[in-house]
């Protein structure tokens, strides 16, 4: 079973595949960790738009950084969504995300059923031919607010205005490039969850799912 989320910054992907790999039993990847930490890395190295930077940085990503601190903060999202928009970056990415699809790693309960991603391109380049595509959405301005709260809930500082205005750049920046741009698949269910709580989301999953199965 291979189920792809796709959806904007801040949708709610990673709740929803979280409980949909505890429903389902899989092995869970967030491949926007990946480009978050290909662009920490970068900011180690120069600038993120430059491709020679971003190309060594995506060179050099190890397992192990992705669990490290800092990959959730506003500044990695937005050097990952730089080096996001370079070609011959999300190349070398893109082999790692196919293989953790196709061969997906044992969890805590051993042996998995399948795998679901979630990022920007699952459903159109990564897993094109995953039997279940889902596209997350909602208006930026809710997904700020829910951003702007999780901030706060982790006690961290955070300006509700300079949230929106990072979100739509970010959003401009995925959907405009020229490489696999956040779209949703033709075959993908869209799910706008501006007026909808977390389970509900979650419920309108599964009912898409148990449609198709
Ligand atoms: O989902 P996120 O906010 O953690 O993703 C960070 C950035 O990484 C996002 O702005 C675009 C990029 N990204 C991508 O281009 N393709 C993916 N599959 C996942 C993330």
């Amino acid at each position: 079973m291979i189920i792809a989320v796709d959806g904007p910054a801040a949708s709610g992907k990673g709740t929803l595949t979280r409980k949909l790999a505890e429903h389902f039993n899989l092995a869970r990847l967030d491949t926007g960790m990946i480009y978050r930490a290909v662009g920490l890395k970068a900011l180690e190295i120069g600038d993120p738009a430059d491709e020679n930077v971003a190309v060594e940085a995506a060179r050099s990503l190890a397992f192990d950084d992705l669990d490290q601190a800092g990959l959730r903060d506003e500044a990695a999202g937005k050097a990952a969504s730089q080096v996001a928009a370079i070609p011959a970056v999300r190349d070398i990415l893109l082999k790692f995300q196919r293989n953790f699809a196709t061969n997906p790693p044992n969890n805590k309960n051993g042996p998995v059923n399948g795998a679901v991603l979630d990022g920007r391109d699952i459903g159109t380049v990564v897993c094109p031919d995953a039997p279940y595509k889902l596209f997350i959405s909602a208006s930026s301005e809710v997904r700020a607010e829910r951003r702007y709260k999780e901030l706060q809930e982790r006690g961290e500082e955070a300006i509700r205005s300079a949230i929106l205005r990072d979100i739509i750049d970010r959003d401009e920046r995925d959907r405009s490039r020229t490489v696999a741009p956040l779209e949703p698949a033709t075959d993908a269910e869209i799910i706008d969850t501006s007026d909808m709580d977390a389970d509900a989301v979650f419920a309108a999953a599964l009912n898409f799912i148990s449609s198709q199965s």
